[in-house]
């Protein structure tokens, strides 16, 4: 309506000051008061085309400027005053609400970012369109480099290209990382999935720690039934040779003896079986029990000096040697459990003494650490290991020597309880050997776990 009466207005002012102001003949003033009508229309419209301009001009450096630059609208009247004042509000609305969608999405970015899975998104063309850290990792890929580049010209292993150009995305695939070698293997499967118009996204998940634990599994199974099924399978024999055949006696007493074995055998290792399962599933031992360090090496002591005995007995020969730390060394307790702290030592001496020949030298060490800690180690003479077998001896039913180990009743799980028992204690195994010279298993621990008295 404003906009209607203005120029009307206008128009009529200046028609009526030429009529009232200028003394001439009528139809010179009726012609006056149309001209001057037209001028002061003429006005009004520049003065409103200026308006609009200024309105236009600020809109442009609106949009030109940063999200956050604040722009005042120009000092103006009327319905562009409105009009300026309704499109701020709009501006500002708009400007929320982006806001709004870029927090969510830089959200949703920040998420994909943090998951173990890699993550590329394609367009119809095959092109990179995102991909987040884990993909990089994964597949060697670069986030800024990579973005817009054809998947297949950066994704080169053949399973992978076969896979994408057949299109048949009803299954995944598993394939080695660019990165994966042989002692840091990284095994992958990936999985497309078709979605929107023509897009793809292709998900990729690190199976190795899974197929590394499916294979000790299947290890695990597989070397437990070895171990069972060897002495079964000769007390069978046993059982079917006492039945069918008549023995003398001394036969007799020589087979029953040899069964006694084989069943021992397979009784330790039930024992070690259920006691490494135990030790797995309970909680670490705390700091409430302390026992002196003398009651454990007493004990360690006696089963050392008892099986040394029964070798020198069974081999005749010479019995080892076997030195002890003297007492006054002693005057320390251990936080923990006494059993399986005990039972680790234990297991340390009988093996020295298993590995040396009679007539060796063994000697057992207490030693405090400069850390306020302490060590205990068991040092032999005996044949020592090769450097190849040195990470592998806490593992599961590893022997160096199968044939020797199990003719000696070994059941490969020692040093894997030992490993347990100490990593439960926050201690740690070393284990220095040259071969030929000899063996040296040092166990060391923090200073929290031990107490001088
Ligand atoms: N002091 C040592 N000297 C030489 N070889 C050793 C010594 N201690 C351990 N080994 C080697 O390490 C292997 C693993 O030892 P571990 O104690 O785990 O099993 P084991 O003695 O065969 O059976 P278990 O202790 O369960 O009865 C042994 O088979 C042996 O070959
Ligand atoms: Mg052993």
């Amino acid at each position: 309506m404003n906009r209607l009466l203005a120029p009307i207005l206008c128009l009529l002012v200046c028609a009526g000051a030429v009529g009232i102001f200028w003394d001439a003949p009528p139809i010179a003033v009726s012609l006056g008061a149309l001209i001057g009508g037209a001028l002061g229309l003429l006005a009004w419209l520049f003065w409103d085309d200026w308006r609009a301009t200024l309105l236009i001009d600020w809109l442009r450096r609106l949009q030109n400027a940063p999200d956050d630059t604040p722009l005042p609208p120009p000092r103006l009247s009327g319905v562009w005053r409105m009009t300026a004042e309704r499109l701020t509000r709009l501006l500002r609305q708009q400007r929320q609400q982006g806001k709004r969608f870029s927090r969510r999405l830089e959200d949703i970015r920040d998420a994909l970012h943090a998951s173990p899975n890699g993550v590329i998104m394609l367009n119809g063309a095959g092109r990179i369109r995102w991909l987040n850290r884990s993909a990089c990792r994964h597949f060697g890929l670069d986030e800024a480099r990579d973005i817009a580049q054809t998947v297949t010209h950066l994704l080169r292993d053949p399973i992978f290209v076969a896979y994408y150009t057949q299109r048949d995305f009803s299954h995944g695939i598993t394939l080695n990382s660019p990165f994966s070698t042989l002692g840091r293997p990284l095994h992958l499967t990936v999985h497309i999935y078709p979605y929107g118009k023509r897009s793809l996204l292709i998900l990729s998940q690190d199976t190795t720690a899974i197929e590394r634990n499916e294979a000790m599994r299947r290890d695990f199974v597989a070397n437990v039934s070895h171990e069972l099924r060897t002495p079964l399978t000769v007390l069978a024999g046993f059982i079917e040779t006492l039945q069918t055949l008549p023995l003398a006696e001394s036969e007799r007493d020589d087979y029953l003896a040899r069964m006694a074995r084989h069943a021992a055998r397979m009784q330790n290792l039930v024992g070690d079986l259920l006691l490494l399962s135990r030790l797995e599933a309970s909680p670490p031992p705390g700091f409430e029990q302390w026992t002196p360090i003398r009651t454990l090496l007493a004990a360690c002591v006696a089963e050392a000096q008892a099986l040394a005995a029964v070798a020198a007995k069974a081999s005749g020969a010479a019995q080892h040697v076997i030195v002890f730390p003297p007492e006054a060394e002693l005057d320390a307790e251990i936080a923990g459990s006494a059993d399986e702290l005990q039972s680790a030592f234990i297991n340390l001496a009988n093996n020295a003494i298993r590995y040396t020949p009679p007539g060796g030298r063994i000697e057992i060490r207490w030693t405090p650490t400069p850390e306020g800690g302490a060590a205990f180690a068991v040092q032999d003479n005996g044949p020592g290991i090769a450097p190849e077998h040195l990470p592998r001896l806490t593992e599961r039913f590893y022997r160096v020597d199968s044939g020797r180990s199990s003719e000696s009743g070994g059941t490969g799980l020692g040093l894997s309880i030992v490993k347990h028992v100490l990593q439960r204690h926050d201690a740690r195994l070393k284990i220095h050997s040259t071969p030929g010279a000899g063996a040296c298993f040092t166990v060391v621990f923090p200073a929290d776990r031990i107490c001088r008295i």
